[in-house]
């Protein structure tokens, strides 16, 4: 099963995907934390994409469609993806949809999380990501018990580079011009599952189970 999620940054796509991946055998793949990753280590790779990530811009799909299907036929995602942040184009998915049918693949279902604008503002500008094990938490809405510690493993946390006001709004805007042209798309294809990304954490990832009828259980059937 492979389950695409899409919508703007700070609806929730991470903290819902790392729910999903708990309750699956579904492997999270975050392309944002792919090009973190990439950045922290200081590949050429990294240098590169944070000429863009810290302007809130896309980075070029060559770039990111490569990383991405190189990483999707990996060994640990054999019983199928959970893709969060990927696609963000008509490029991206077009590539997306070739390569899921050249390895007799397709997407299953496609989430599509949204909140208000002033809620996707404050839960950006809000959040802190533990620099070792990357839990998110938020300083309005779930903040850590010590402050600046992660509860799991006590690793620092630290404010993303792009989860200013200014970058913030950008990435909003860039949302708006090149992702959410996506939507009709996914829902002219029959995949759309729209989900509301407002309330409590849990209860949102309740409606997302909900919607793609896993009721907890799995796809446990590896992919063909
Ligand atoms: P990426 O890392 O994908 O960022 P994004 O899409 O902007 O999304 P966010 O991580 O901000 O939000 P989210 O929806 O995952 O929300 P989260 O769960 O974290 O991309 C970063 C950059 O990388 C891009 O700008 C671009 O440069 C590049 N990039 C990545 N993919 C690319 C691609 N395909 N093509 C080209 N470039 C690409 O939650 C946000 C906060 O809210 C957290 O603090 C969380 O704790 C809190 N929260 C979540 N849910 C709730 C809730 N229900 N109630 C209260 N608080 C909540």
């Amino acid at each position: 099963m492979n389950v695409v999620l899409v919508g703007p940054p700070g609806a929730g796509k991470g903290t819902q995907a790392a729910a999903l991946e708990e309750k699956t055998k579904l492997k999270h793949i975050a392309s944002g934390e792919l090009f973190r990753q990439h950045m922290r280590d200081e590949t050429e790779l990294g240098k590169l994409a944070r000429t863009y990530v810290d302007r809130g811009e896309l980075v070029p799909d060559d770039i990111v469609i490569t990383m991405i299907l190189e990483r999707i036929f990996q060994p640990d995602c054999e019983h199928g993806v959970i893709l969060d942040g990927f696609p963000r184009t008509k490029e991206q998915a077009a590539a997306l949809e070739r390569a899921l049918e050249e390895h007799q693949q397709k997407i299953d279902a496609v989430i599509f999380l949204n909140a208000p604008r002033d809620v996707l503002l404050k839960r950006i500008v809000g959040r802190q990501t533990c620099r070792n094990c990357q839990t998110p938490y938020n300083i309005y809405y779930s903040p850590p018990r010590e402050e600046g510690v992660c509860d799991l493993c006590g690793g620092d946390l630290y404010t993303r580079s792009d989860d200013n006001m200014e970058t913030a709004r950008h990435r909003l805007e860039v949302y708006l011009q090149q992702t959410a042209p996506l939507i009709e798309h996914y829902r002219a294809l029959g995949l759309l599952h729209e989900v509301d990304g407002l309330g409590d954490i849990h209860e949102v990832t309740a409606r997302l189970v909900r919607e793609l009828g896993i009721n907890g259980e799995l796809p446990h059937q590896p992919r063909t």
